[in-house]
């Protein structure tokens, strides 16, 4: 079984570059479906979460050549629907793209249930449902509970008619949900009370370079005139913003200095506002931002919100830092009902941290020491990484295979920053 083994101690310093967002990249590869054509996608990262999505779409019909390290040539002209695998389909979350893709362009669509990091809380998508039963859509979902598995079928057979979308809760993916089966539907789309990430705003532009008519991405009301078709076109992802926080946290967390490069400073306004706030320094230039270490980073009190609040994606990170904050730190999830299975984790390494409900009270400890941990979702997994590089002693992580969906090459990256840590296949 293949392990990080990190030792800790070392203090970061150096230059990383971000790659493209996994965030972003999902819904834009699964979005190709859409068109009858070829797309060229540009600053892909090389991710498993990707590499399956790649698999999930081959297998459909599609004609994939990965013309560079992070460019693919994506022509979905042959894709037949409803022929996704169910066992690659279950395993990732961002799989559940294919409904809308599907229904935008087949005006039907059937998908197992998604699977992806499951954080001990449901990950319902009564939303993306509400949303194609209002563009006309008949959805109906099977559930096994005995294998925890099922399937969504969508049938919309006098096409996708645009109407007003209201979401209850803000979703990320039922946004992209409802933008993708919009887009080719008869009438005009509004979707309101939208998710407002850098990433909805990535695909609504990509779907413009198609030719779709898609108007206020990144606010909460989301307006999307139908067309009559997509056609192919070139793009390129955003940059990984919860990668780069991921290593702002490292470097502030082990008192370094390290510049990352490639990224858009504003989708990390939050991020550095907090690192600031807890007494770390962060300098913006135009694409990079340079973040020092001035000694023990002070407590803080954190909730997560949708975007342009701090990110969920990010909570587990700041509390493996908080972890050796001079005093006692507040972190409440905002977005999960629960998102806290890392704290038994760190625990193991010593930390003193209590959760109850959407809220963890972080107290300082002398240090935290190497242990055995486990990923046990994607960001808990990285987090882990943290903990140890700033651990006594030497740490052991197992089921990186959750840390390899969402980070390209973190130990080479990590590496070149002075970290002592190695990838081990015992
Ligand atoms: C996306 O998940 C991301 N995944 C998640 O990142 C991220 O944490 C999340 O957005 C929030 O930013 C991908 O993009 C592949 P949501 P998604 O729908 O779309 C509730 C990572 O680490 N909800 O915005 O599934 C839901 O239960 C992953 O990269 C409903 O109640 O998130 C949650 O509490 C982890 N009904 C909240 O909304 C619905 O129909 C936010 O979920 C849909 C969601």
């Amino acid at each position: 079984m293949e392990k990080l083994v990190i030792r800790g101690g070392a203090v970061l310093s150096g230059t990383v570059r971000i790659g493209g967002m996994k965030n972003a990249a999902l819904p834009i590869l699964y979005a190709c479906v859409l068109v009858k054509g070829k797309c060229v996608i540009e600053n892909v990262p090389d991710v498993r979460d990707v590499t399956m999505s790649i698999d999930i779409l081959k297998d459909m019909g599609a004609k994939i050549t990965r013309t560079a390290p992070t460019t693919y040539e994506i022509d979905c002209t042959d894709v037949r629907p409803g022929t996704s695998r169910p066992e690659l389909v279950r395993k990732l979350r961002a799989s559940y793209y294919l409904l809308g893709a599907e229904l935008g362009r087949f005006h039907k669509a059937h998908v197992s249930l998604p699977g992806g990091c499951n954080f001990g809380g449901k990950r319902p998508i009564d939303q993306h449902i509400k949303g194609f039963e209002a563009l006309g859509a008949k959805v109906t979902v099977e559930t096994d509970e005995e294998t925890e598995s099922g399937s969504v079928d969508c049938d919309a057979p006098d096409g996708i008619i645009g109407d007003d979308v209201f979401f209850d809760t803000v979703t990320v993916g039922g946004t992209m949900n409802i933008m993708l089966a919009a887009v080719t539907g008869k009438g005009n789309t509004m979707i309101e009370n939208a998710a407002r990430e850098p990433h909805i705003v990535d695909l609504a532009n990509f779907l413009n370079t198609c030719g779709a008519k898609i108007s206020g991405a990144g606010t909460d009301v989301i307006k999307i005139r139908g067309v009559k078709e997509l056609h192919g076109s070139t793009y390129a992802i955003i940059p990984d913003m919860i990668e780069a926080g991921t290593y702002m946290i490292a470097a502030a967390a082990t008192d370094g200095c390290v510049k990352i490069e490639n990224v858009i400073p504003k989708h990390l306004e939050a991020i550095t506002a907090k690192l600031e706030d807890v007494g770390v320094i962060v300098e913006e230039l135009d694409d990079a931002v340079i973040v020092t270490g001035r000694g023990q980073v002070n407590a803080t009190r954190l909730k997560t919100r949708p975007y342009p609040g701090f990110p969920t994606d990010m909570h587990p990170q700041m509390s493996a830092m908080l972890t050796r904050a001079h005093g006692t730190s507040i972190v409440v999830e905002g977005v999960y009902e629960n998102r806290f299975k890392y704290a038994e984790e760190l625990k193991k390494m010593g930390a003193d941290i209590t959760v109850n409900g959407h809220t963890a009270v972080i107290s300082e400890v002398d240090a935290l020491h190497g242990a055995e941990v486990e990923a046990v979702d994607l960001r808990a997994g990285v987090a882990m990484v943290i903990a140890g590089l700033i651990a006594e002693g030497e740490t052991t992580i197992t089921n990186i295979v959750y840390i390899e969906r969402g980070y390209d090459d973190i130990v080479g990256k990590l590496t070149a920053l002075g970290a002592d840590i190695k990838k081990i296949d015992d």
